[in-house]
């Protein structure tokens, strides 16, 4: 078969291990605590999928329009923030062109650069495992036409700060587009972090998504805020009907829920603050979360730390040989993880003990 080269090169998207029996999954940044009754209960009734979807979910995109001051055409909704993501990258990007994000950031989005046939330019983080948004505005030539700033970094954890981010901005040629990933973004508690919500410049797109903070990851729903003229390119190189109802439904209930789960999210914001302070209490070098994450800087002791904690029941995500992310999980899980780790760094050559 003749397939793209650069295709069959591509690895197909591998999912973390399953955790063991009594262990932990903490792999893949999901929410921790199980679906509210009530979202649970409004994705149960949305059962008449023998009908297609409302295609572009206009009942939820009024609700977010309304939320972030902006137009309903202004808001974009799709099956994960990540077909978004896809989407932006085919409307703006092709042969030739070149795509500038920093690295490391979320494995993703190498792969949807390659897809559309365009070039990655990938940005080294600086030595704080934070963007290098000096340097990305130096990437940029007359062939790029995307920039993807993600912020807090997936799996770095470290913010852009606002600051910074305009700095950045008044560098970028305005007919680059800018997206602003902040698929962890309410879980930043760092005054001087950006905020691309409400939305300010014509050449940035801000995507959000329902996996993380509100617990949907299973649903598959994520949007975009945006210049219209953006979107609706996106929305001309979407899969139609993608977004399924239940998947809307969930998000509605999730926006009438949210002080509930954004108290979740308060919950698990202080669990990784207090397992950040302890990790750099037992001498880890971990930069400052922002995410529902921590980044563990192991280079190339990267697979023995994580085969040692996924043999004490813990599964985290490696990238050898650069550093291991860990999600916050349950309460239970920042114990053993403590544990675990502060066994590591006084044995660093013994096998976990569980
Ligand atoms: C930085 C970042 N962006 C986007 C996504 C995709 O989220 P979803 O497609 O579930 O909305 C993720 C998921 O892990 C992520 O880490």
């Amino acid at each position: 078969m003749r397939l793209r080269p650069e295709i069959a090169a591509l690895p197909p998207y591998r999912q973390g291990r399953p955790a063991p029996a009594d262990g932990f999954k903490l792999s893949s940044n999901e929410n921790p605590f199980e679906p509210l009754a009530g979202v649970a209960a409004a994705v149960a009734a949305a059962s008449d999928f023998n009908r297609y979807p409302d295609a572009t979910a206009a009942d939820l995109r009024e609700v977010l329009a309304e939320r972030h001051g902006v137009s309903a055409d202004e808001v974009h909704v799709g099956a994960g923030s990540v077909s978004i993501l896809a989407q932006l990258v085919l409307a703006t990007s092709g042969p030739g062109d070149e795509v500038v994000y920093a690295w490391r950031s979320f494995e993703a989005y190498p792969g949807l650069v390659t897809v559309s046939g365009a070039t990655s330019v990938r940005v080294p983080n600086r030595d704080d495992h934070s963007h290098d948004l000096d340097a990305m505005a130096d990437a940029v030539t007359d062939r790029t036409r995307l920039i993807i700033v993600c912020s807090p970094n997936n799996p770095t954890g470290t913010i852009v700060t606002a600051d910074d981010f305009e700095t950045f901005l008044s560098r970028v040629p305005s007919d680059v587009l800018v997206v602003l990933d902040e698929a962890y973004g309410e879980f930043v508690t760092d005054a001087d972090a950006v905020r691309g919500l409400p939305l300010r410049h014509p050449n940035v797109v801000v995507l959000r998504t329902f996996s993380k903070a509100y617990g949907l990851a299973g649903l598959r729903i994520g949007y975009a805020v945006g210049p219209l003229a953006v979107l609706d390119a996106a929305r001309a190189t979407a899969i139609p009907l993608s977004v399924t109802a239940p998947a809307v439904a969930g998000a509605l209930a999730s926006l009438e829920a949210e002080p509930e789960l954004l108290a979740r999210v308060t919950d698990i914001a202080a669990r990784r603050d207090a397992l950040f302070e302890a990790l750099v209490a037992q001498g880890w070098a971990v930069p400052r979360p922002q995410g529902n994450f921590v980044w563990l800087p192991t280079g190339e002791a990267t697979a023995a730390v994580a085969e040692r904690l996924f043999d004490a029941g813990i599964v985290a995500r490696a990238f050898p040989p650069e550093g291991i992310r860990i999600s916050i999980g349950e309460a239970e899980s920042v114990d053993e993880l403590l544990r675990i780790l502060g066994d590591i760094v006084q044995n660093p050559q013994e096998p976990a003990s569980k």
